[in-house]
């Protein structure tokens, strides 16, 4: 099939990569031109996705980056992966989904197979896509990504897919397209379905995250280990799933997403107290952090030097996006501290760049990167972590 993805971030260019390797002949299109000519340089930007393999289809005639919106017209399959993010008042941005489809009114002249991959509340499909493309009589698919970047265990390939469509042509030609690199394809009744079930499930993520969050600090304040009672409780073989407590939730989905089903309900006039809650809470987080971290280091941070480590917003990572570490960092300078940080997967972000770990008075570790030393992180006076992953340091 002759495929044409929209967006080539995280997503995109991961079924970019998945489609090519399948034998389809892909297009990946993006807004962002120096993104588009990295990648024709066979340069990717994603952990998930190494050059080589990108070389090989780019060499092969089987990947090609592009911003020529007219490349997308005579394609089988057209697949949205756009960002979904929120505006600042925190309500569904739909903006970029909107300009994928103008994109496809504008420039596609004959019936295709549109699929959504980019995650918003049930109805996206129905109502902000196939109702905004009057041109052509389409076929609709919804399939809401679930790629976990970073994640060597869990992938394309082998990360169940569901797909609902506007009709039964369109879930047959998706299965199709999707059986061609998906070990398993599961269909539901409609789109509102697939979409719902991958904003609940980054719901139920959110949710129990949080719960966890408040957990570590009741358990701090009855001077018990948090991380103890829950690995202790995980020890339960059935109905006990383990999250881990944390400086609050970052990337794209986690603390996006549940506020796309929270105003969805708010339509239907079904509150979503629990995404209201578990959202205050994760967004809490930094601030309890900072809290313990100046009571850890003597009752005040003011003048001392603090680094912070690992930036990305999880481990092995370089995304920042929504990451924990700029209100982390923040709130130390607000107190007073001066701080740096070191993260080799970022480099430079705000403006600033990571520094070499060193004897400073005090290390946060928010992220802890596989290739980040223990031993220099240690080097610091007063350790505070995040991640339960330092032997003998205080944290959550
Ligand atoms: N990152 C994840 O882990 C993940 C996982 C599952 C689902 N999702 C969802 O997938 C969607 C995409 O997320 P992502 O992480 O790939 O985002 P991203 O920011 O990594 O990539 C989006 C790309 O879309 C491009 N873009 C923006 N407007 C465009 C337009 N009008 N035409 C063409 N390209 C355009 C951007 O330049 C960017 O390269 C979102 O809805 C997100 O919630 C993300």
């Amino acid at each position: 099939m002759r495929v044409a993805i929209i967006g080539q971030g995280y997503v995109g260019l991961t079924i970019a990569v998945g489609a090519a390797g399948a034998g389809h002949v892909v297009i990946g299109f993006d807004v962002n031109k120096n993104l588009v000519s990295q990648l024709n340089s066979g340069i990717s930007h994603i952990e998930g996705v190494s050059d080589s393999k990108l070389k090989g289809f780019l060499s092969s005639d089987t990947y090609t980056g592009t911003t020529d919106a007219s490349s997308i017209n005579g394609c089988d399959v057209i697949v949205i992966a756009v960002p979904t993010p929120l505006t600042e008042s925190r309500e569904p941005d739909l903006s970029y989904v909107h300009a994928a489809v103008e994109l496809i009114q504008n420039n596609v002249r004959g019936p295709t197979l549109i699929i959504n991959e980019s995650t918003s509340y049930p109805g996206t499909l129905r109502k902000e896509i196939a109702a905004r493309i009057t041109s052509v009589n389409h076929l609709y698919a919804s399939s809401p990504e679930r790629v976990d970047p970073g994640n060597t265990q869990w992938g394309t390939k082998n990360t169940p897919r569901l797909i609902g469509g506007l009709s039964p042509e369109a879930v047959s030609k998706a299965k199709e397209f999707y059986s061609s690199f998906c070990d398993t394809v599961i269909e539901v009744s409609s789109p509102e379905v697939a979409e719902a079930a991958k904003i609940f499930e980054n719901t139920f993520r959110q949710v129990n995250i949080a719960l966890v969050n408040e957990f570590a600090q009741i358990a701090d304040a009855l001077g018990i280990s948090g991380r103890e009672v829950l690995d202790a409780a995980a020890t339960k073989p059935y109905g006990f799933m383990e999250f881990n407590p944390g400086p609050g939730v970052g990337g794209h989905c986690i603390p996006v997403d549940p506020t796309y089903l929270a105003y969805v309900a708010n339509e239907v006039g079904v509150p979503a107290t629990f995404i209201k809650r578990a959202n205050e809470v994760n967004l809490a987080m930094p601030a309890y952090v900072v809290k313990r971290v100046i009571a850890g280091a003597g009752g005040s941070v003011k003048g001392k030097s603090v680094v912070v480590v690992g930036v990305s917003y999880k481990a092995n990572v370089a995304d920042t996006r929504e990451t924990p570490a700029a209100s982390v960092i923040d709130l130390l300078r607000e107190a007073g501290a001066s701080v740096t940080w070191h993260d080799p997967l970022v480099g430079s972000w705000r403006g600033e760049s990571s520094t070499e770990l060193g004897a400073c008075d005090v290390a946060v570790v928010v992220t802890k990167h596989e290739v980040v030393s223990v031993a220099d992180i240690k080097k610091s006076s007063y350790v505070f972590d995040c991640t339960g992953s330092i032997t003998g340091a205080d944290g959550i």
